[in-house]
């Protein structure tokens, strides 16, 4: 009997349980959650709304179109039949290659290997686009593989020739 009343703490002597009643206790579960998910919905809203920016952009049709984002990529004089020249397109980062197969008529592909993103290089001797990585060749009229493993084509840059000088305007869309 007297070692039960020892175990006993005192309602004085203890606030961290006994002063509250069960009720309130699933009140603050209650109040806790909501606040937690109000907390997880301002961070969602705040971390998507770059992107909602931009879809927004996209949807009203304020985003630059790839017409707009046209490149001077060499004048004609400095481009020998037969040679390549290489530039970036769209951004800084994605290499490109100009060649210029014939008097008036050139091809511009990014040059990212599909296969493993090696770059691809023109092959002035052999007239082909070269991936040295795996020996990957495409075609230079269409940018489509002809050997080794790649197995989608290089991405097409348009282009427009202008006061003599040739420029990208655009990247050709996969057809399906
Ligand atoms: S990375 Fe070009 S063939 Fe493999």
């Amino acid at each position: 009997m007297e070692n039960k009343q020892k175990m006993i703490v005192p309602k004085q002597d203890d606030n961290y349980t006994h002063n509250i009643h069960r009720d309130n206790e699933r009140k603050l579960d209650r109040r806790g959650f909501m606040k937690t998910m109000a907390g997880a919905v301002g961070v969602f809203a705040v971390a998507s709304l770059p992107w909602g920016t931009l879809a927004a952009r996209e949807l009203l049709g304020l985003a630059p179109k790839q017409e707009d984002n046209l490149l001077k990529i060499a004048d004609i004089a400095q481009i020998g039949i037969g040679e390549a020249v290489n530039f970036t397109y769209p951004s800084k980062h994605d290499p490109a290659l100009l060649v210029r197969i014939g008097k008036d008529e050139y091809r511009a592909y990014q040059n990212s290997c599909p296969h493993l993103k090696c770059p691809v290089f023109w092959n002035k001797e052999q007239q082909e686009l070269l991936c040295p990585c795996h020996h990957g060749k495409f075609s230079v009229i269409t940018g489509d593989p002809i050997a080794g493993p790649p197995k989608r084509a290089l991405p097409e840059i348009k282009l427009k020739i202008e006061g003599g000088a040739i420029y990208a305007t655009g990247v050709k869309p996969y057809e399906i």
